[in-house]
């Protein structure tokens, strides 16, 4: 455990695995270049070894270490959202281990933007791939504490920042096909990624003819408690075991064990993973969660609740 990047990074050349934070939700790092280190990812998260890694950059000179080449399509995303919680799907360079990819031909890159984070990466000086911090299946960790709740013992250090920016992950973004793909709705709208670029297709998670990012697979990002959608906050039952979560208040909150209201789509984002494991720790049963308009960071909202709730 350390707030000081350099230390962080120097046990991340020394082949160990670190735990950072970024203005998404906290990530997972090791050396790109270190295969054995990238194993151990997978193991201390038991994450399936078919679920591909995001990789994390400092500097667009990393970019062709990691990737074979870049298109048109993403200079102008990469101009426009780097850094920031976008990722972008690019053809892989030969001589990234396969581990990173899963086996892939191709490799998904992003640029952070929170200052700490790009401090430690700087100092790593290689390419970093991080899949979220937390176990594979539970909530995404929005804070240092989540990252040790559920890692602590199988990794060397934790990188210690506040709770995170957005709350959810990045959107990514295949840009080796025409036009490109969102795969996963993320802190940045569809909206604008479309602004940017024009056309663009969304890969729905029952689109069986799109490209898909294998993770999007997968039940997500679950508390232990079940998770149960509602269109309006009447729709959720009241009990002493029962939470719910949502933008509009329930006529008796107190008929609820917790509950939580959210002034916006942002501010529900940033709350939510946070929520569910505090749900988790006061031994709530069901959590009621209601669902949102599909717009903007809504879609990414919408997308991780029903993963949440699915079974
Ligand atoms: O905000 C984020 O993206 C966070 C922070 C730590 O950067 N990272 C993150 O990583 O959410 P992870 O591993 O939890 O999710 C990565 C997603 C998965 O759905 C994975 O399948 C997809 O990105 N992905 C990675 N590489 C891919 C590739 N080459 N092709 C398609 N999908 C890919
Ligand atoms: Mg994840």
């Amino acid at each position: 455990m350390t707030a000081v990047p350099e230390e962080a990074a120097s046990m991340l050349r020394d082949g160990g695995l670190v735990a950072f934070p970024t203005e998404t939700v906290y990530g997972l790092g090791a050396d790109a270049f270190q295969p054995a280190a990238v194993r151990r990812i997978f193991e201390a998260k038991e994450r399936p070894a078919n679920n591909p890694l995001i990789v994390h950059l400092h500097a667009r000179a990393q970019l062709l270490e990691v990737a074979a080449s870049v298109p048109p399509v993403a200079e102008d995303l990469m101009g426009q959202f780097w850094p920031g919680p976008l990722t972008l799907i690019f053809p892989k360079h030969p001589d990234l281990p396969t581990v990173v990819t899963a086996g892939l031909e191709t490799v998904g890159v992003r640029m952070p933007r929170l200052p700490l984070t790009r401090r430690f990466l700087a100092a790593c000086d290689t390419p970093v791939p991080a899949p979220s911090a937390n176990r594979s299946g539970r909530p995404s960790p929005t804070h240092w504490r989540a990252v040790a709740a559920d890692l602590d013992g199988r990794i060397e250090c934790i990188l210690q920042g506040g709770r995170t920016e957005a709350g959810v992950e990045s959107t990514v973004v295949d840009c080796t096909t025409a036009p490109p793909a969102v795969l996963r709705p993320g802190a940045i709208s569809v909206e604008a990624v479309r602004e940017c670029v024009g056309r663009v297709r969304v890969a729905t998670p029952d689109d069986r003819t799109a490209p898909r990012s294998p993770g999007t697979q997968h039940r997500h990002y679950a508390p232990a408690a079940q998770v149960r959608l509602v269109d309006t906050p009447a729709d959720a039952v009241p009990a002493s075991t029962h939470a719910y979560i949502g933008l509009a208040p329930p006529a008796r909150p107190e008929a609820f064990g917790r509950t939580h209201v959210a002034a916006d789509c942002a501010a529900y984002a940033h709350d939510l993973f946070h929520y569910f494991r505090a749900c988790d720790a006061a031994g709530m049963e069901i959590i009621f969660a209601q669902t949102v308009p599909p717009a903007g960071l809504g879609r990414a909202l919408n997308d991780r609740l029903r993963r949440a709730a699915a079974r």
